[in-house]
């Protein structure tokens, strides 16, 4: 049976549970693992999908290098064994992932392009995988739990990291796999090679020096998409003292607020949604 695409679901049917019959208690909600793929780490935890509220320690493990599919599903292997866990897993990807298969390789092994990582992390863990892109799993939760909650009309989150990660809201509505760090801007092509967070280091800018580049490539997202909200993703939200007196594109635009965890929680949310 083909796997309906992420993005097709309103998250508002996730939103709230069936009112119980009344006097019975709440059924307890199984939680899900989630796991998040990064270029130095691969954390996973477990999380009730309809709070968005990690269960216990999460697990860290060094991605492996090289980070070739087989090597990294053994790790996710690892992860899913260490919580004892069999039931459907989400996973995120730091790349385009369309029905479960990986189709871009910005910032990974190149040997991901055309690999059906659902197939097999399926395969490997033997548990049924749903995997998203990083950044629009970090959307579907800053969009359910956190800055983005009970907002409507077109939200575009943006995570500034190695690279520059896309989440798209139309009506809460997921617009699954934009590329906004891909788009060529004032030469720069790709533009995540000019304002993701890691530019900011090694070019040694300033915050502020490193916002008004992100501030100018606001403007340009704002007059291709006119959105009615941007939030500002990635470890560098922590920071957004430092930086965000800087932004004023012409469009609302706050941090977000679940940090870290976003990717995990969103992950272990589109599995729920299997
Ligand atoms: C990738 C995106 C990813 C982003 C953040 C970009 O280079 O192309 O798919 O979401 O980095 O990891």
């Amino acid at each position: 049976m083909p796997k309906s695409s992420l993005g097709q679901v309103p998250l508002s049917t996730l939103r709230s549970p069936p009112a119980p019959p009344q006097c019975s208690p709440r059924l307890p909600v199984m939680a899900v693992l989630g796991i998040d793929i990064g270029g130095s780490g691969i954390k996973g935890n477990l999380v009730d999908p309809l709070t968005g509220l990690l269960e216990g320690d999460r697990l860290k493990i060094a991605t492996p290098q090289p980070a070739t599919p087989k090597a990294v599903a053994e790790v996710v292997r690892e992860i899913a064994d260490h919580f004892a866990y069999q039931g459907p897993v989400g996973c995120t990807f730091p790349a385009i992932v369309q029905h479960g298969v990986t189709l871009s390789a910005a910032n990974v092994d190149e040997s991901w392009v055309g690999t059906d990582a659902d197939a097999l992390f399926e395969e490997v863990t033997g548990r049924p995988f749903t995997m998203l892109n990083d950044a629009d799993a970090a959307a579907i939760a800053e969009m359910e739990f956190g800055a983005g909650r009970d907002r409507d009309g077109v939200v575009v989150l943006l995570t500034f990291g190695t690279g520059i990660g896309s989440g798209i809201f139309v009506d809460r509505m997921l617009v699954p796999n934009t590329e906004l760090g891909h788009i060529e801007f004032r030469g720069h092509a790709p533009v995540e090679h000019w304002c993701a967070a890691r530019i900011r280091k090694e070019d040694k800018l300033s915050w502020e020096d490193w916002a008004r580049r992100v501030n100018r490539y606001l403007i340009h997202l704002k007059r291709l998409f006119t959105p009615d909200l941007f939030i500002v993703g990635g470890g560098v939200s922590r920071k957004w003292e430092r930086f965000g007196h800087v932004l004023d594109p012409g469009v609302e635009t706050i941090p977000a607020e679940l940090q870290n965890e976003a990717g995990i929680v969103g992950a272990a949310m589109a599995a729920a949604r299997l």
